[in-house]
């Protein structure tokens, strides 16, 4: 752990630090909440979450786009709750994520539902739909997390995009472009290349082909060597390719991780826990300022036969 990093986006200070030898969130010690909730154990901060927030609108002010929390970074409906309640869109890639979603107060308008492989089901309920393309850029991260290379599963190659572009769809309302090349990108200049695609292929369809939705991957620093992009250089360089655009296009930026994150597990931790090894899942706390609250609790052995058919 690193408690004295910051986010991406926020410069205050840091939530996660020590006092007198002894972590804290905010104003809690860290011991106090594993006595009281057991471990492993979820901490998040809300203040962190509500400079999050705040950083990542006003890096982006000038371009108004509709900023869409990743559900997929956590479904925790109280985190989800503070998003909706901060005006912000949901980007949710499947019926359970946009469930949660709704659960928690989100707009329908204010979800752009998108993911690659549909149930008959989940595919009737979406009306306009972006066109994920994959760019062929390959940004140096994480080979796991590279999702815009040509060999990667997401998008199609623009040529075939076009080809969708054209033909009719009696259930779909295709209108915009849709780039995610990779999490945790630490450098701006392949999201650029990406973006410039994304560009060139709406320029040569119909003006009413206007939303772009450029993903997410705004990264997190989590070491203290080296130095990641902030969001305000991505939104500025992100901007600067927008102003030179024939027309004006609604954009949709989909963060999770950088909203979310502070310290190792913040982003994708619950959401990646599973009952392997049969191991209930952990608690998750909320910290605001001297108070703290279950926002999940631990799950029990019940939990973990909750689904088993009884003969
Ligand atoms: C399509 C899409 N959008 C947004 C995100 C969020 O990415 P990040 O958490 O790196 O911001 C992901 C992550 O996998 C994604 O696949």
């Amino acid at each position: 752990m690193f408690p004295a990093q910051r986010t991406s986006c926020s410069n205050e200070r840091p939530p996660f630090r020590y006092h007198h030898n002894r972590l804290h969130c905010e104003s809690v010690a860290l011991e106090q909440l594993t006595t009281e909730y057991g471990t492993p154990l979820y901490v998040y901060s809300a203040e962190s979450l509500r400079a999050n927030i705040v950083a990542m609108q006003a890096a982006f002010a000038a371009l108004q786009p509709l900023i869409c929390f990743a559900v997929k970074a956590n479904d925790n409906l109280v985190i989800l709750r503070t998003f909706a309640a901060a005006r912000l869109g949901f980007d949710v890639v499947s019926g359970g994520e946009l469930h949660r979603a709704q659960l928690a107060g989100a707009q329908p308008g204010r979800c752009a539902f998108a993911g690659a492989g549909k149930t008959d089901a989940e595919s009737r309920r979406k009306q306009r739909v972006p066109l994920r393309l994959n760019p062929g850029v390959t940004p140096d991260t994480h080979r796991y997390i590279v999702t815009g290379s040509a060999e990667s599963k997401f998008g199609l190659p623009p040529e075939d995009a076009r080809r969708l572009a054209d033909a009719q769809w009696p259930n779909l309302v295709l209108r915009g472009a849709h780039i995610h090349i990779g999490s945790e990108l630490p450098e701006t200049a392949p999201l650029l290349t990406a973006l410039d695609c994304a560009l060139e292929f709406l320029e040569a369809l119909p003006a009413n082909w206007d939303t772009l939705d450029i993903g997410g991957g705004f990264p997190v620093q989590y070491r203290p060597e080296g130095s990641m992009p902030t969001v305000p250089e991505f939104a500025k360089a992100i901007a600067a390719r927008l102003q030179a655009f024939p027309r004006r296009l609604r954009l949709i930026v989909e963060p999770g991780r950088s909203l979310l994150a502070v310290m190792d597990v913040g982003a994708y931790g619950y959401s990646m826990t599973s009952h392997y090894n049969a191991h209930p899942r952990p608690a998750e706390v909320l910290v605001k300022g001297d108070s703290y609250r279950l926002i999940r609790r631990r799950e029990s052995y019940a939990d973990l036969n909750a689904a088993d058919v009884r003969e």
